[in-house]
């Protein structure tokens, strides 16, 4: 084997501290973070508690922020969600117990090549190159009643019964990210003039995906990137990020910061979402910086639709003006092109589309 396709395993827990890092976690220079902390995004936490409580000022008042950001970069804040702190804070201690486990235990939950559940961490038996600066545990979440225990029953099976408990807490914690996405899908819906039931039912029984987000300390911040420049394949992403900060957006031709607010939680529009309002909410590309100092974690929830669903934009959002810009298409398709055959970024939608017509193409002819 080539020397330099030889798999390697590095050990998290030793690299963190080491002065230097091996070359496939060193980004290229136009990718590598910005020398000089970035400015801060600018956006108004949207209040959720007027629109829970059905208050129709407060509920137009929430559309109206929603509608700007997303036309602008599909990023906005959620405070007063209704969602238990004690209950994310939950999250977040099980969350650092996970990754605080040894190796082997954590590898009893690895991810299978090309799979997009379980464990993964780019510090063990990978060949590539722009190596993100993290570890991963992700796993399936449905809203269908015969699915009611699938997070829980998950950690059951994978990880046995030390980790029952942290596997009620994420199912609760999924429960809770299923009625807050939906929640946002009123007020999309109302901001896109279409009603609130429309993407409400829509992603009645979504079939989702959360994922526990671990980076660790990093000797040479400046070199790495604990998640590189991407956009969201998916719907709808909700994410908590802890106190230690690294979120970066890409708005108006340069990188942001989000500042962690633990009382708020950063939703933002995945591709999957863009394509159902035919391209007139959009997402933005974003990515994570590592530290030298503090671990980091995120709680990320990605809302997607139920599998055999169409995605396809209301009728209301096509008309001469704005003509569909995306065939029909099914979430499993667009999964499966970004997991093999591209890495999500601004132009994924593009790429997916012209992989689709490829696609269809051979079909006829073959
Ligand atoms: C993601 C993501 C950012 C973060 O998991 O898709 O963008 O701050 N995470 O962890
Ligand atoms: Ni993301």
């Amino acid at each position: 084997m080539p020397s330099q396709l030889k798999s390697f395993s590095f050990d998290a827990s030793i690299l963190q501290h080491q002065s230097n890092i091996p070359p496939q976690f060193i980004w290229p220079d136009h990718e590598k973070p910005c020398t000089e902390p970035p400015p801060r995004l600018d956006m108004p936490p949207i209040e959720l508690g007027g629109f829970l409580s059905g208050d129709p000022e407060s509920v137009a008042n929430a559309a109206r922020l929603v509608d700007q950001a997303c036309r602008k970069h599909g990023f906005f804040l959620v405070v007063n969600h209704g969602i238990d702190m004690k209950l994310i804070e939950e999250a977040h201690r099980g969350t650092n117990y996970f990754f605080g486990m040894p190796l082997e235990e954590k590898e009893r939950a690895l991810r299978k090549p090309g799979d997009h559940c379980g464990y993964a961490s780019s510090f063990t038996n990978r060949f590539s190159s722009k190596l993100p600066w993290k570890e991963t545990l992700s796993f399936r979440y449905s809203a269908e009643s015969r699915f009611s225990d699938i997070v829980g029953r998950y950690f059951l099976d994978v990880m046995g019964e030390d980790y029952a408990a942290f596997g009620r807490v994420c199912q609760e914690y999924c429960e809770a990210m299923n009625s807050l996405s939906l929640n946002v899908m009123e007020i999309l819906g109302i901001s896109l003039g279409v009603g609130p039931s429309y993407f409400r039912e829509f992603f009645q029984g979504n079939d989702s995906i959360m994922r526990l987000n671990y980076y660790p300390p990093c000797q040479k911040p400046d070199l790495a990137l604990g998640t590189g420049p991407h956009c969201d394949p998916t719907s709808l992403t909700i994410l908590h990020q802890d106190h230690v900060g690294g979120l970066e957006v890409f708005v108006d031709d340069k990188w942001h910061s989000i500042t962690p607010n633990p009382q708020a939680f950063v939703v933002n529009i995945g591709d999957t979402f863009m394509a159902l309002s035919n391209g007139i909410y959009k997402g933005c590309l974003h990515r994570a910086v590592v530290n030298s100092t503090t671990p980091r974690k995120s709680l990320a929830f990605f809302l997607c639709p139920r599998m055999d669903k169409i995605v396809t934009p209301p009728k209301e959002l096509v008309c001469e003006g704005n003509p569909r810009i995306y065939p029909d298409f099914t979430w499993p398709a667009l999964l499966e092109f970004t997991q093999k055959h591209y890495r999500s970024d601004m132009k994924t939608l593009e790429a997916f589309v012209n992989w689709l017509r490829q696609k269809k193409h051979l079909q006829v002819e073959g």
